[in-house]
C-alpha cells in the first residue's frame, strides 16, 4: 500500500467520525453517567467489536487494512480478570477548589515586545520570515508510510518534558491533517491532560491496553481518548490518581497498537533511566531529550546522549535535544551549552523562557512568546525529519 493510501484511510475514518457526530457521546465528553456502557467484553469471546458507545459494528464497515498490520504482534486480547467491568467515572483534571485560583493566563511576551514585532513585520526580514516558515512548514507536513512516534524524555523531573511533549503535539496538529495522538507515558502524576486543557479524563493507557483490538477502527478507538481543544487527540497514563504505575508491557501494548491510527504519535515520558522511559526511547522513531539550561542539567543530558550513541541503530542520528530555561534566572551560557552537546553530533533546539508556560496550567497557545513558537515550530520540525527517515 502506498502512503497516500494510508494516509486516505485514516482521513476517511475521520470524515466517517464526522458523519456520525450525533452519535452518543464519546466517554471522555460530558458526563455519560452510572448508566455509560461498560468497556467492550473480552475481544477473545466477542466476534464484533464493540466501541465505547456500544455496538458500533452496525455504523462502520470492515476494519482499516494497514500496511503493518500483519507484521504487527496481535495486541493482547485478553481482559486483565483484576479489571473492573464498569467503565472508569470521568474524574476532573484540575481540583475544582483549586482551578478558581490560577489566575488569568498571561502572554509570553511583554506588551513592549508584542508591539516591537508588529512594527517589524513592516520591515524587510518579514520576507525572509516567511521563507523559514514555509520551510519549516514542509518538514512538519511530511507524509508517512506509517504512523510516526516521538517520544519526550528528560534525566531528571521538572525540566519542561511535558511542556515540551504539549508544544510538540500542538504543533503537528496544527500543521497536519492526518490525525495526532499524545500519549501520556508517565508512570507518576503525570500533567500533559492539564497542559493540553483536557478538563475531564476517563479511559487511560492501563484500560487500554486491554480493551484495543487490531479490527478497531479509527473512530471506535477515539472514543476512548480525549479531544484536544485545538485538535487531535490525548491518551492520559492514569486518572492523576496514586495508583499502579504504567508498565512496560501496558506502554509496548498500547503505544503498538495506537501507532497504526496516528500519522504522528508524540510520548510524554517519564525521566529517564525509568524502564518506560527506555522502552519508549527504544521503539521510538524519533527522541526529544529535554535538558535544563543548567549545568548539571546538560551535563547529565551528555551523559545520555554518549549512551544513546551505544546503542545499536544509531538512535543518537533520530535523537533532538531541547534546551530549555523554564526560569528567567537562567545564567549558563547558551552557545557554551549548545556546543557541549552538540559534540555528540545532536542537533540542540533552545527553548526560551516563556511567561505563560512558566505558570502552569493549560497551554494556549496565541498566548505564547513569538520565540517560544518559533522555538517549538523548529523543534517538531527537527524531529518530524528524523521520524520519517527512521526504520
Ligand atoms: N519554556 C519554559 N518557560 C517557562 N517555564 C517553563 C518552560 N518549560 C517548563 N516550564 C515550567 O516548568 C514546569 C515543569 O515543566 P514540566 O513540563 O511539567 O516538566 P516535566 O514534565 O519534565 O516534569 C512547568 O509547570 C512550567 O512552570
Ligand atoms: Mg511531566
Amino acid at each position: 500500500m502506498t502512503q497516500g493510501d494510508w494516509q486516505r484511510d485514516v482521513l476517511r475514518d475521520l470524515g466517517r467520525q464526522d458523519a456520525a457526530a450525533d452519535a452518543p457521546p464519546a466517554p471522555d465528553r460530558p458526563a455519560p453517567g452510572p448508566s455509560a456502557a461498560p468497556p467492550p467484553p473480552p475481544a477473545a469471546s466477542s466476534s464484533e467489536p464493540v466501541g465505547p458507545h456500544g455496538d458500533v459494528s452496525a455504523r462502520l464497515a470492515g476494519p482499516v487494512p494497514h500496511p503493518e498490520a500483519s507484521q504487527q504482534p496481535a495486541v493482547r486480547a485478553v481482559r486483565d480478570p483484576r479489571l473492573p467491568m464498569v467503565t472508569p467515572e470521568s474524574l476532573p483534571t484540575v481540583d475544582p477548589r483549586l482551578a478558581h485560583a490560577m489566575g488569568r493566563p498571561r502572554h509570553g511576551d511583554s506588551i513592549t515586545r508584542r508591539t516591537g514585532r508588529s512594527l517589524q513585520k513592516l520591515t524587510a526580514s518579514a520576507a525572509q520570515e516567511v521563507s523559514e516558515e514555509t520551510h519549516l512548514a514542509r518538514a512538519l507536513q511530511q507524509p508517512v508510510t506509517t504512523g510516526r512516534v516521538i517520544a519526550v524524555t528528560s534525566i531528571r523531573g521538572g525540566v519542561g518534558k511535558t511542556t515540551v511533549a504539549a508544544l510538540l503535539a500542538r504543533t503537528f496538529n496544527h500543521y497536519r491533517h492526518d490525525p495526532v495522538l499524545a500519549l501520556e507515558a508517565d508512570a507518576a502524576l503525570g500533567t500533559l491532560p492539564v497542559r493540553l486543557g483536557a478538563k475531564s479524563v476517563r479511559w487511560s493507557c492501563r484500560e487500554l491496553a486491554h480493551l484495543l483490538t487490531p479490527s478497531m477502527q479509527l473512530t471506535d478507538v477515539t472514543g476512548y481518548l480525549v479531544p484536544v481543544t485545538d485538535g487531535g487527540w490525548l491518551l492520559p497514563a492514569s486518572q492523576g490518581r496514586i495508583g499502579a504505575p504504567l508498565d512496560m508491557p501496558t506502554y509496548r501494548t498500547v503505544s503498538l497498537a495506537l501507532r497504526r491510527y496516528f500519522a504522528v504519535t508524540v510520548v510524554d515520558c517519564e525521566t529517564l533511566p525509568g524502564e518506560v522511559a527506555r522502552t519508549a526511547m527504544d521503539t521510538a522513531h524519533a527522541r526529544v531529550v529535554v535538558a535544563p539550561m543548567t549545568v548539571e542539567g546538560v551535563g547529565g543530558t551528555r551523559l545520555v546522549l554518549d549512551w544513546l550513541a551505544q546503542l545499536p541503530h544509531s538512535a543518537l542520528a533520530t535523537t533532538v535535544v531541547a534546551l530549555t530555561a523554564n526560569s528567567p534566572d537562567m545564567t549558563l551560557d547558551l552557545k557554551a551549552a549548545t556546543a557541549h552537546l552538540r559534540e555528540t553530533g545532536v542537533t540542540v533546539v533552545a527553548l526560551p523562557y516563556d511567561r505563560h508556560l512558566a505558570q502552569g496550567g493549560p497551554i494556549h497557545t496565541a498566548l505564547l512568546g513569538q520565540a517560544t513558537r518559533q522555538a517549538a515550530t523548529s523543534l517538531a520540525a527537527e524531529a518530524m525529519e528524523r521520524a520519517v527517515k527512521a526504520r
